[in-house]
């Protein structure tokens, strides 16, 4: 694999490299972006908006796909996804125009979760980084949910919490070993950890969250990482090693700098 200097796990997203005309059976001519490997050429925008209102509409409970609805709710719930996030507040996601940047991203994370069995194959891992309320935990939801449509396995959670359900495993009386709450991190297909670097973190609670990545890293499982650290300060929180992991297989930052949608919608 050629090697990828530090610089290049991007705190932009990475430019046009080529591009093509092609033709979308539902919508016509569109014009396919290819800006690296593991985005790929990009697909039909207004496809991809399309479906990212399906993934939308199942969350919110909307679409009385029965069986696959049932389901869902459970499975909802029990993946950690934040009980701020209802589904009554979840808006359909807004692309500013001119904000190039946040299509990308919404194309980007909106396939990820469509082809969430090349990530399952290849561990592809990235970050979101970025300001508050630039939507980071909305568009990881929104993964959530369409990953676990597919029947994949989802742990969301917060780096806080990750820690501290680890932690409490070793007060006395606790009838979980810590193997048992580490695996829940490490086995499940698609870990998402939120807010890690809203705490100083000690040695100890890095290490954790280390070992966590690690772990999922060696076996190829997908993680990702939300946090308001910018690439420098992720990188100095959680260290290189763990940067590293991220730079294999593609896996990237992006880096969400536009103003806060808190106040803009009714959250
Ligand atoms: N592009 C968008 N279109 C519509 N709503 C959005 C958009 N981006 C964010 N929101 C909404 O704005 C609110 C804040 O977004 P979110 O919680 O995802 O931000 P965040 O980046 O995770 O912030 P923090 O760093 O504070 O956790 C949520 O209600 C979310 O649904
Ligand atoms: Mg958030
Ligand atoms: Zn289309």
């Amino acid at each position: 694999m050629a090697f990828k200097p530090a610089s290049n796990l991007l705190n932009i997203v990475p430019k046009v490299v080529k591009k093509e005309n092609r033709y979308c059976e539902k919508h016509g001519d569109f014009l396919s972006e290819f800006r690296s490997e593991a985005m790929g050429w990009s697909g039909c925008a207004e496809c991809l908006k399309d479906s990212y209102y399906e993934i939308a509409k199942l969350y919110k409970g909307d679409v009385d796909a029965v069986g696959i609805q049932g389901d869902m709710n459970l499975k909802i719930k029990q993946s950690g996804i934040p009980e701020r996030f209802s589904s009554k507040n979840f808006n359909g996601y807004v692309i500013d125009e001119n904000n190039e940047k946040q299509r990308v991203i919404f194309d980007f994370c909106t396939s990820y979760a469509l082809n969430f069995e090349k990530a399952k194959r290849t561990g592809q891992s990235f970050m979101l980084l970025g300001g508050v309320g630039t939507g980071k935990t909305h568009l990881a939801v929104v993964i959530a949910i369409e990953v676990m449509k597919r029947r994949h396995s989802v742990v969301f959670t917060s780096a806080s919490k990750l820690i501290r359900s680890i932690i409490n495993t070793y007060s006395k009386g606790s009838d979980q070993r810590e193997s048992e709450a580490i695996a829940i991190y490490t086995d499940c297909d698609l870990l998402i950890i939120d807010e890690v670097g809203v705490q100083r973190g000690t040695h100890y609670e890095k290490d954790m969250i280390f070992d966590v990545i690690n772990e999922r890293y060696e076996n190829l499982r997908p993680t990702i990482v939300l946090s308001n650290l910018n690439l420098a300060e992720i990188r100095k929180y959680l260290g290189e090693r763990v940067l590293d992991r991220f730079r294999e297989n593609e896996g990237k930052a992006f880096l969400l700098d536009w103003d806060s949608y808190r106040g803009r919608v009714d959250a």
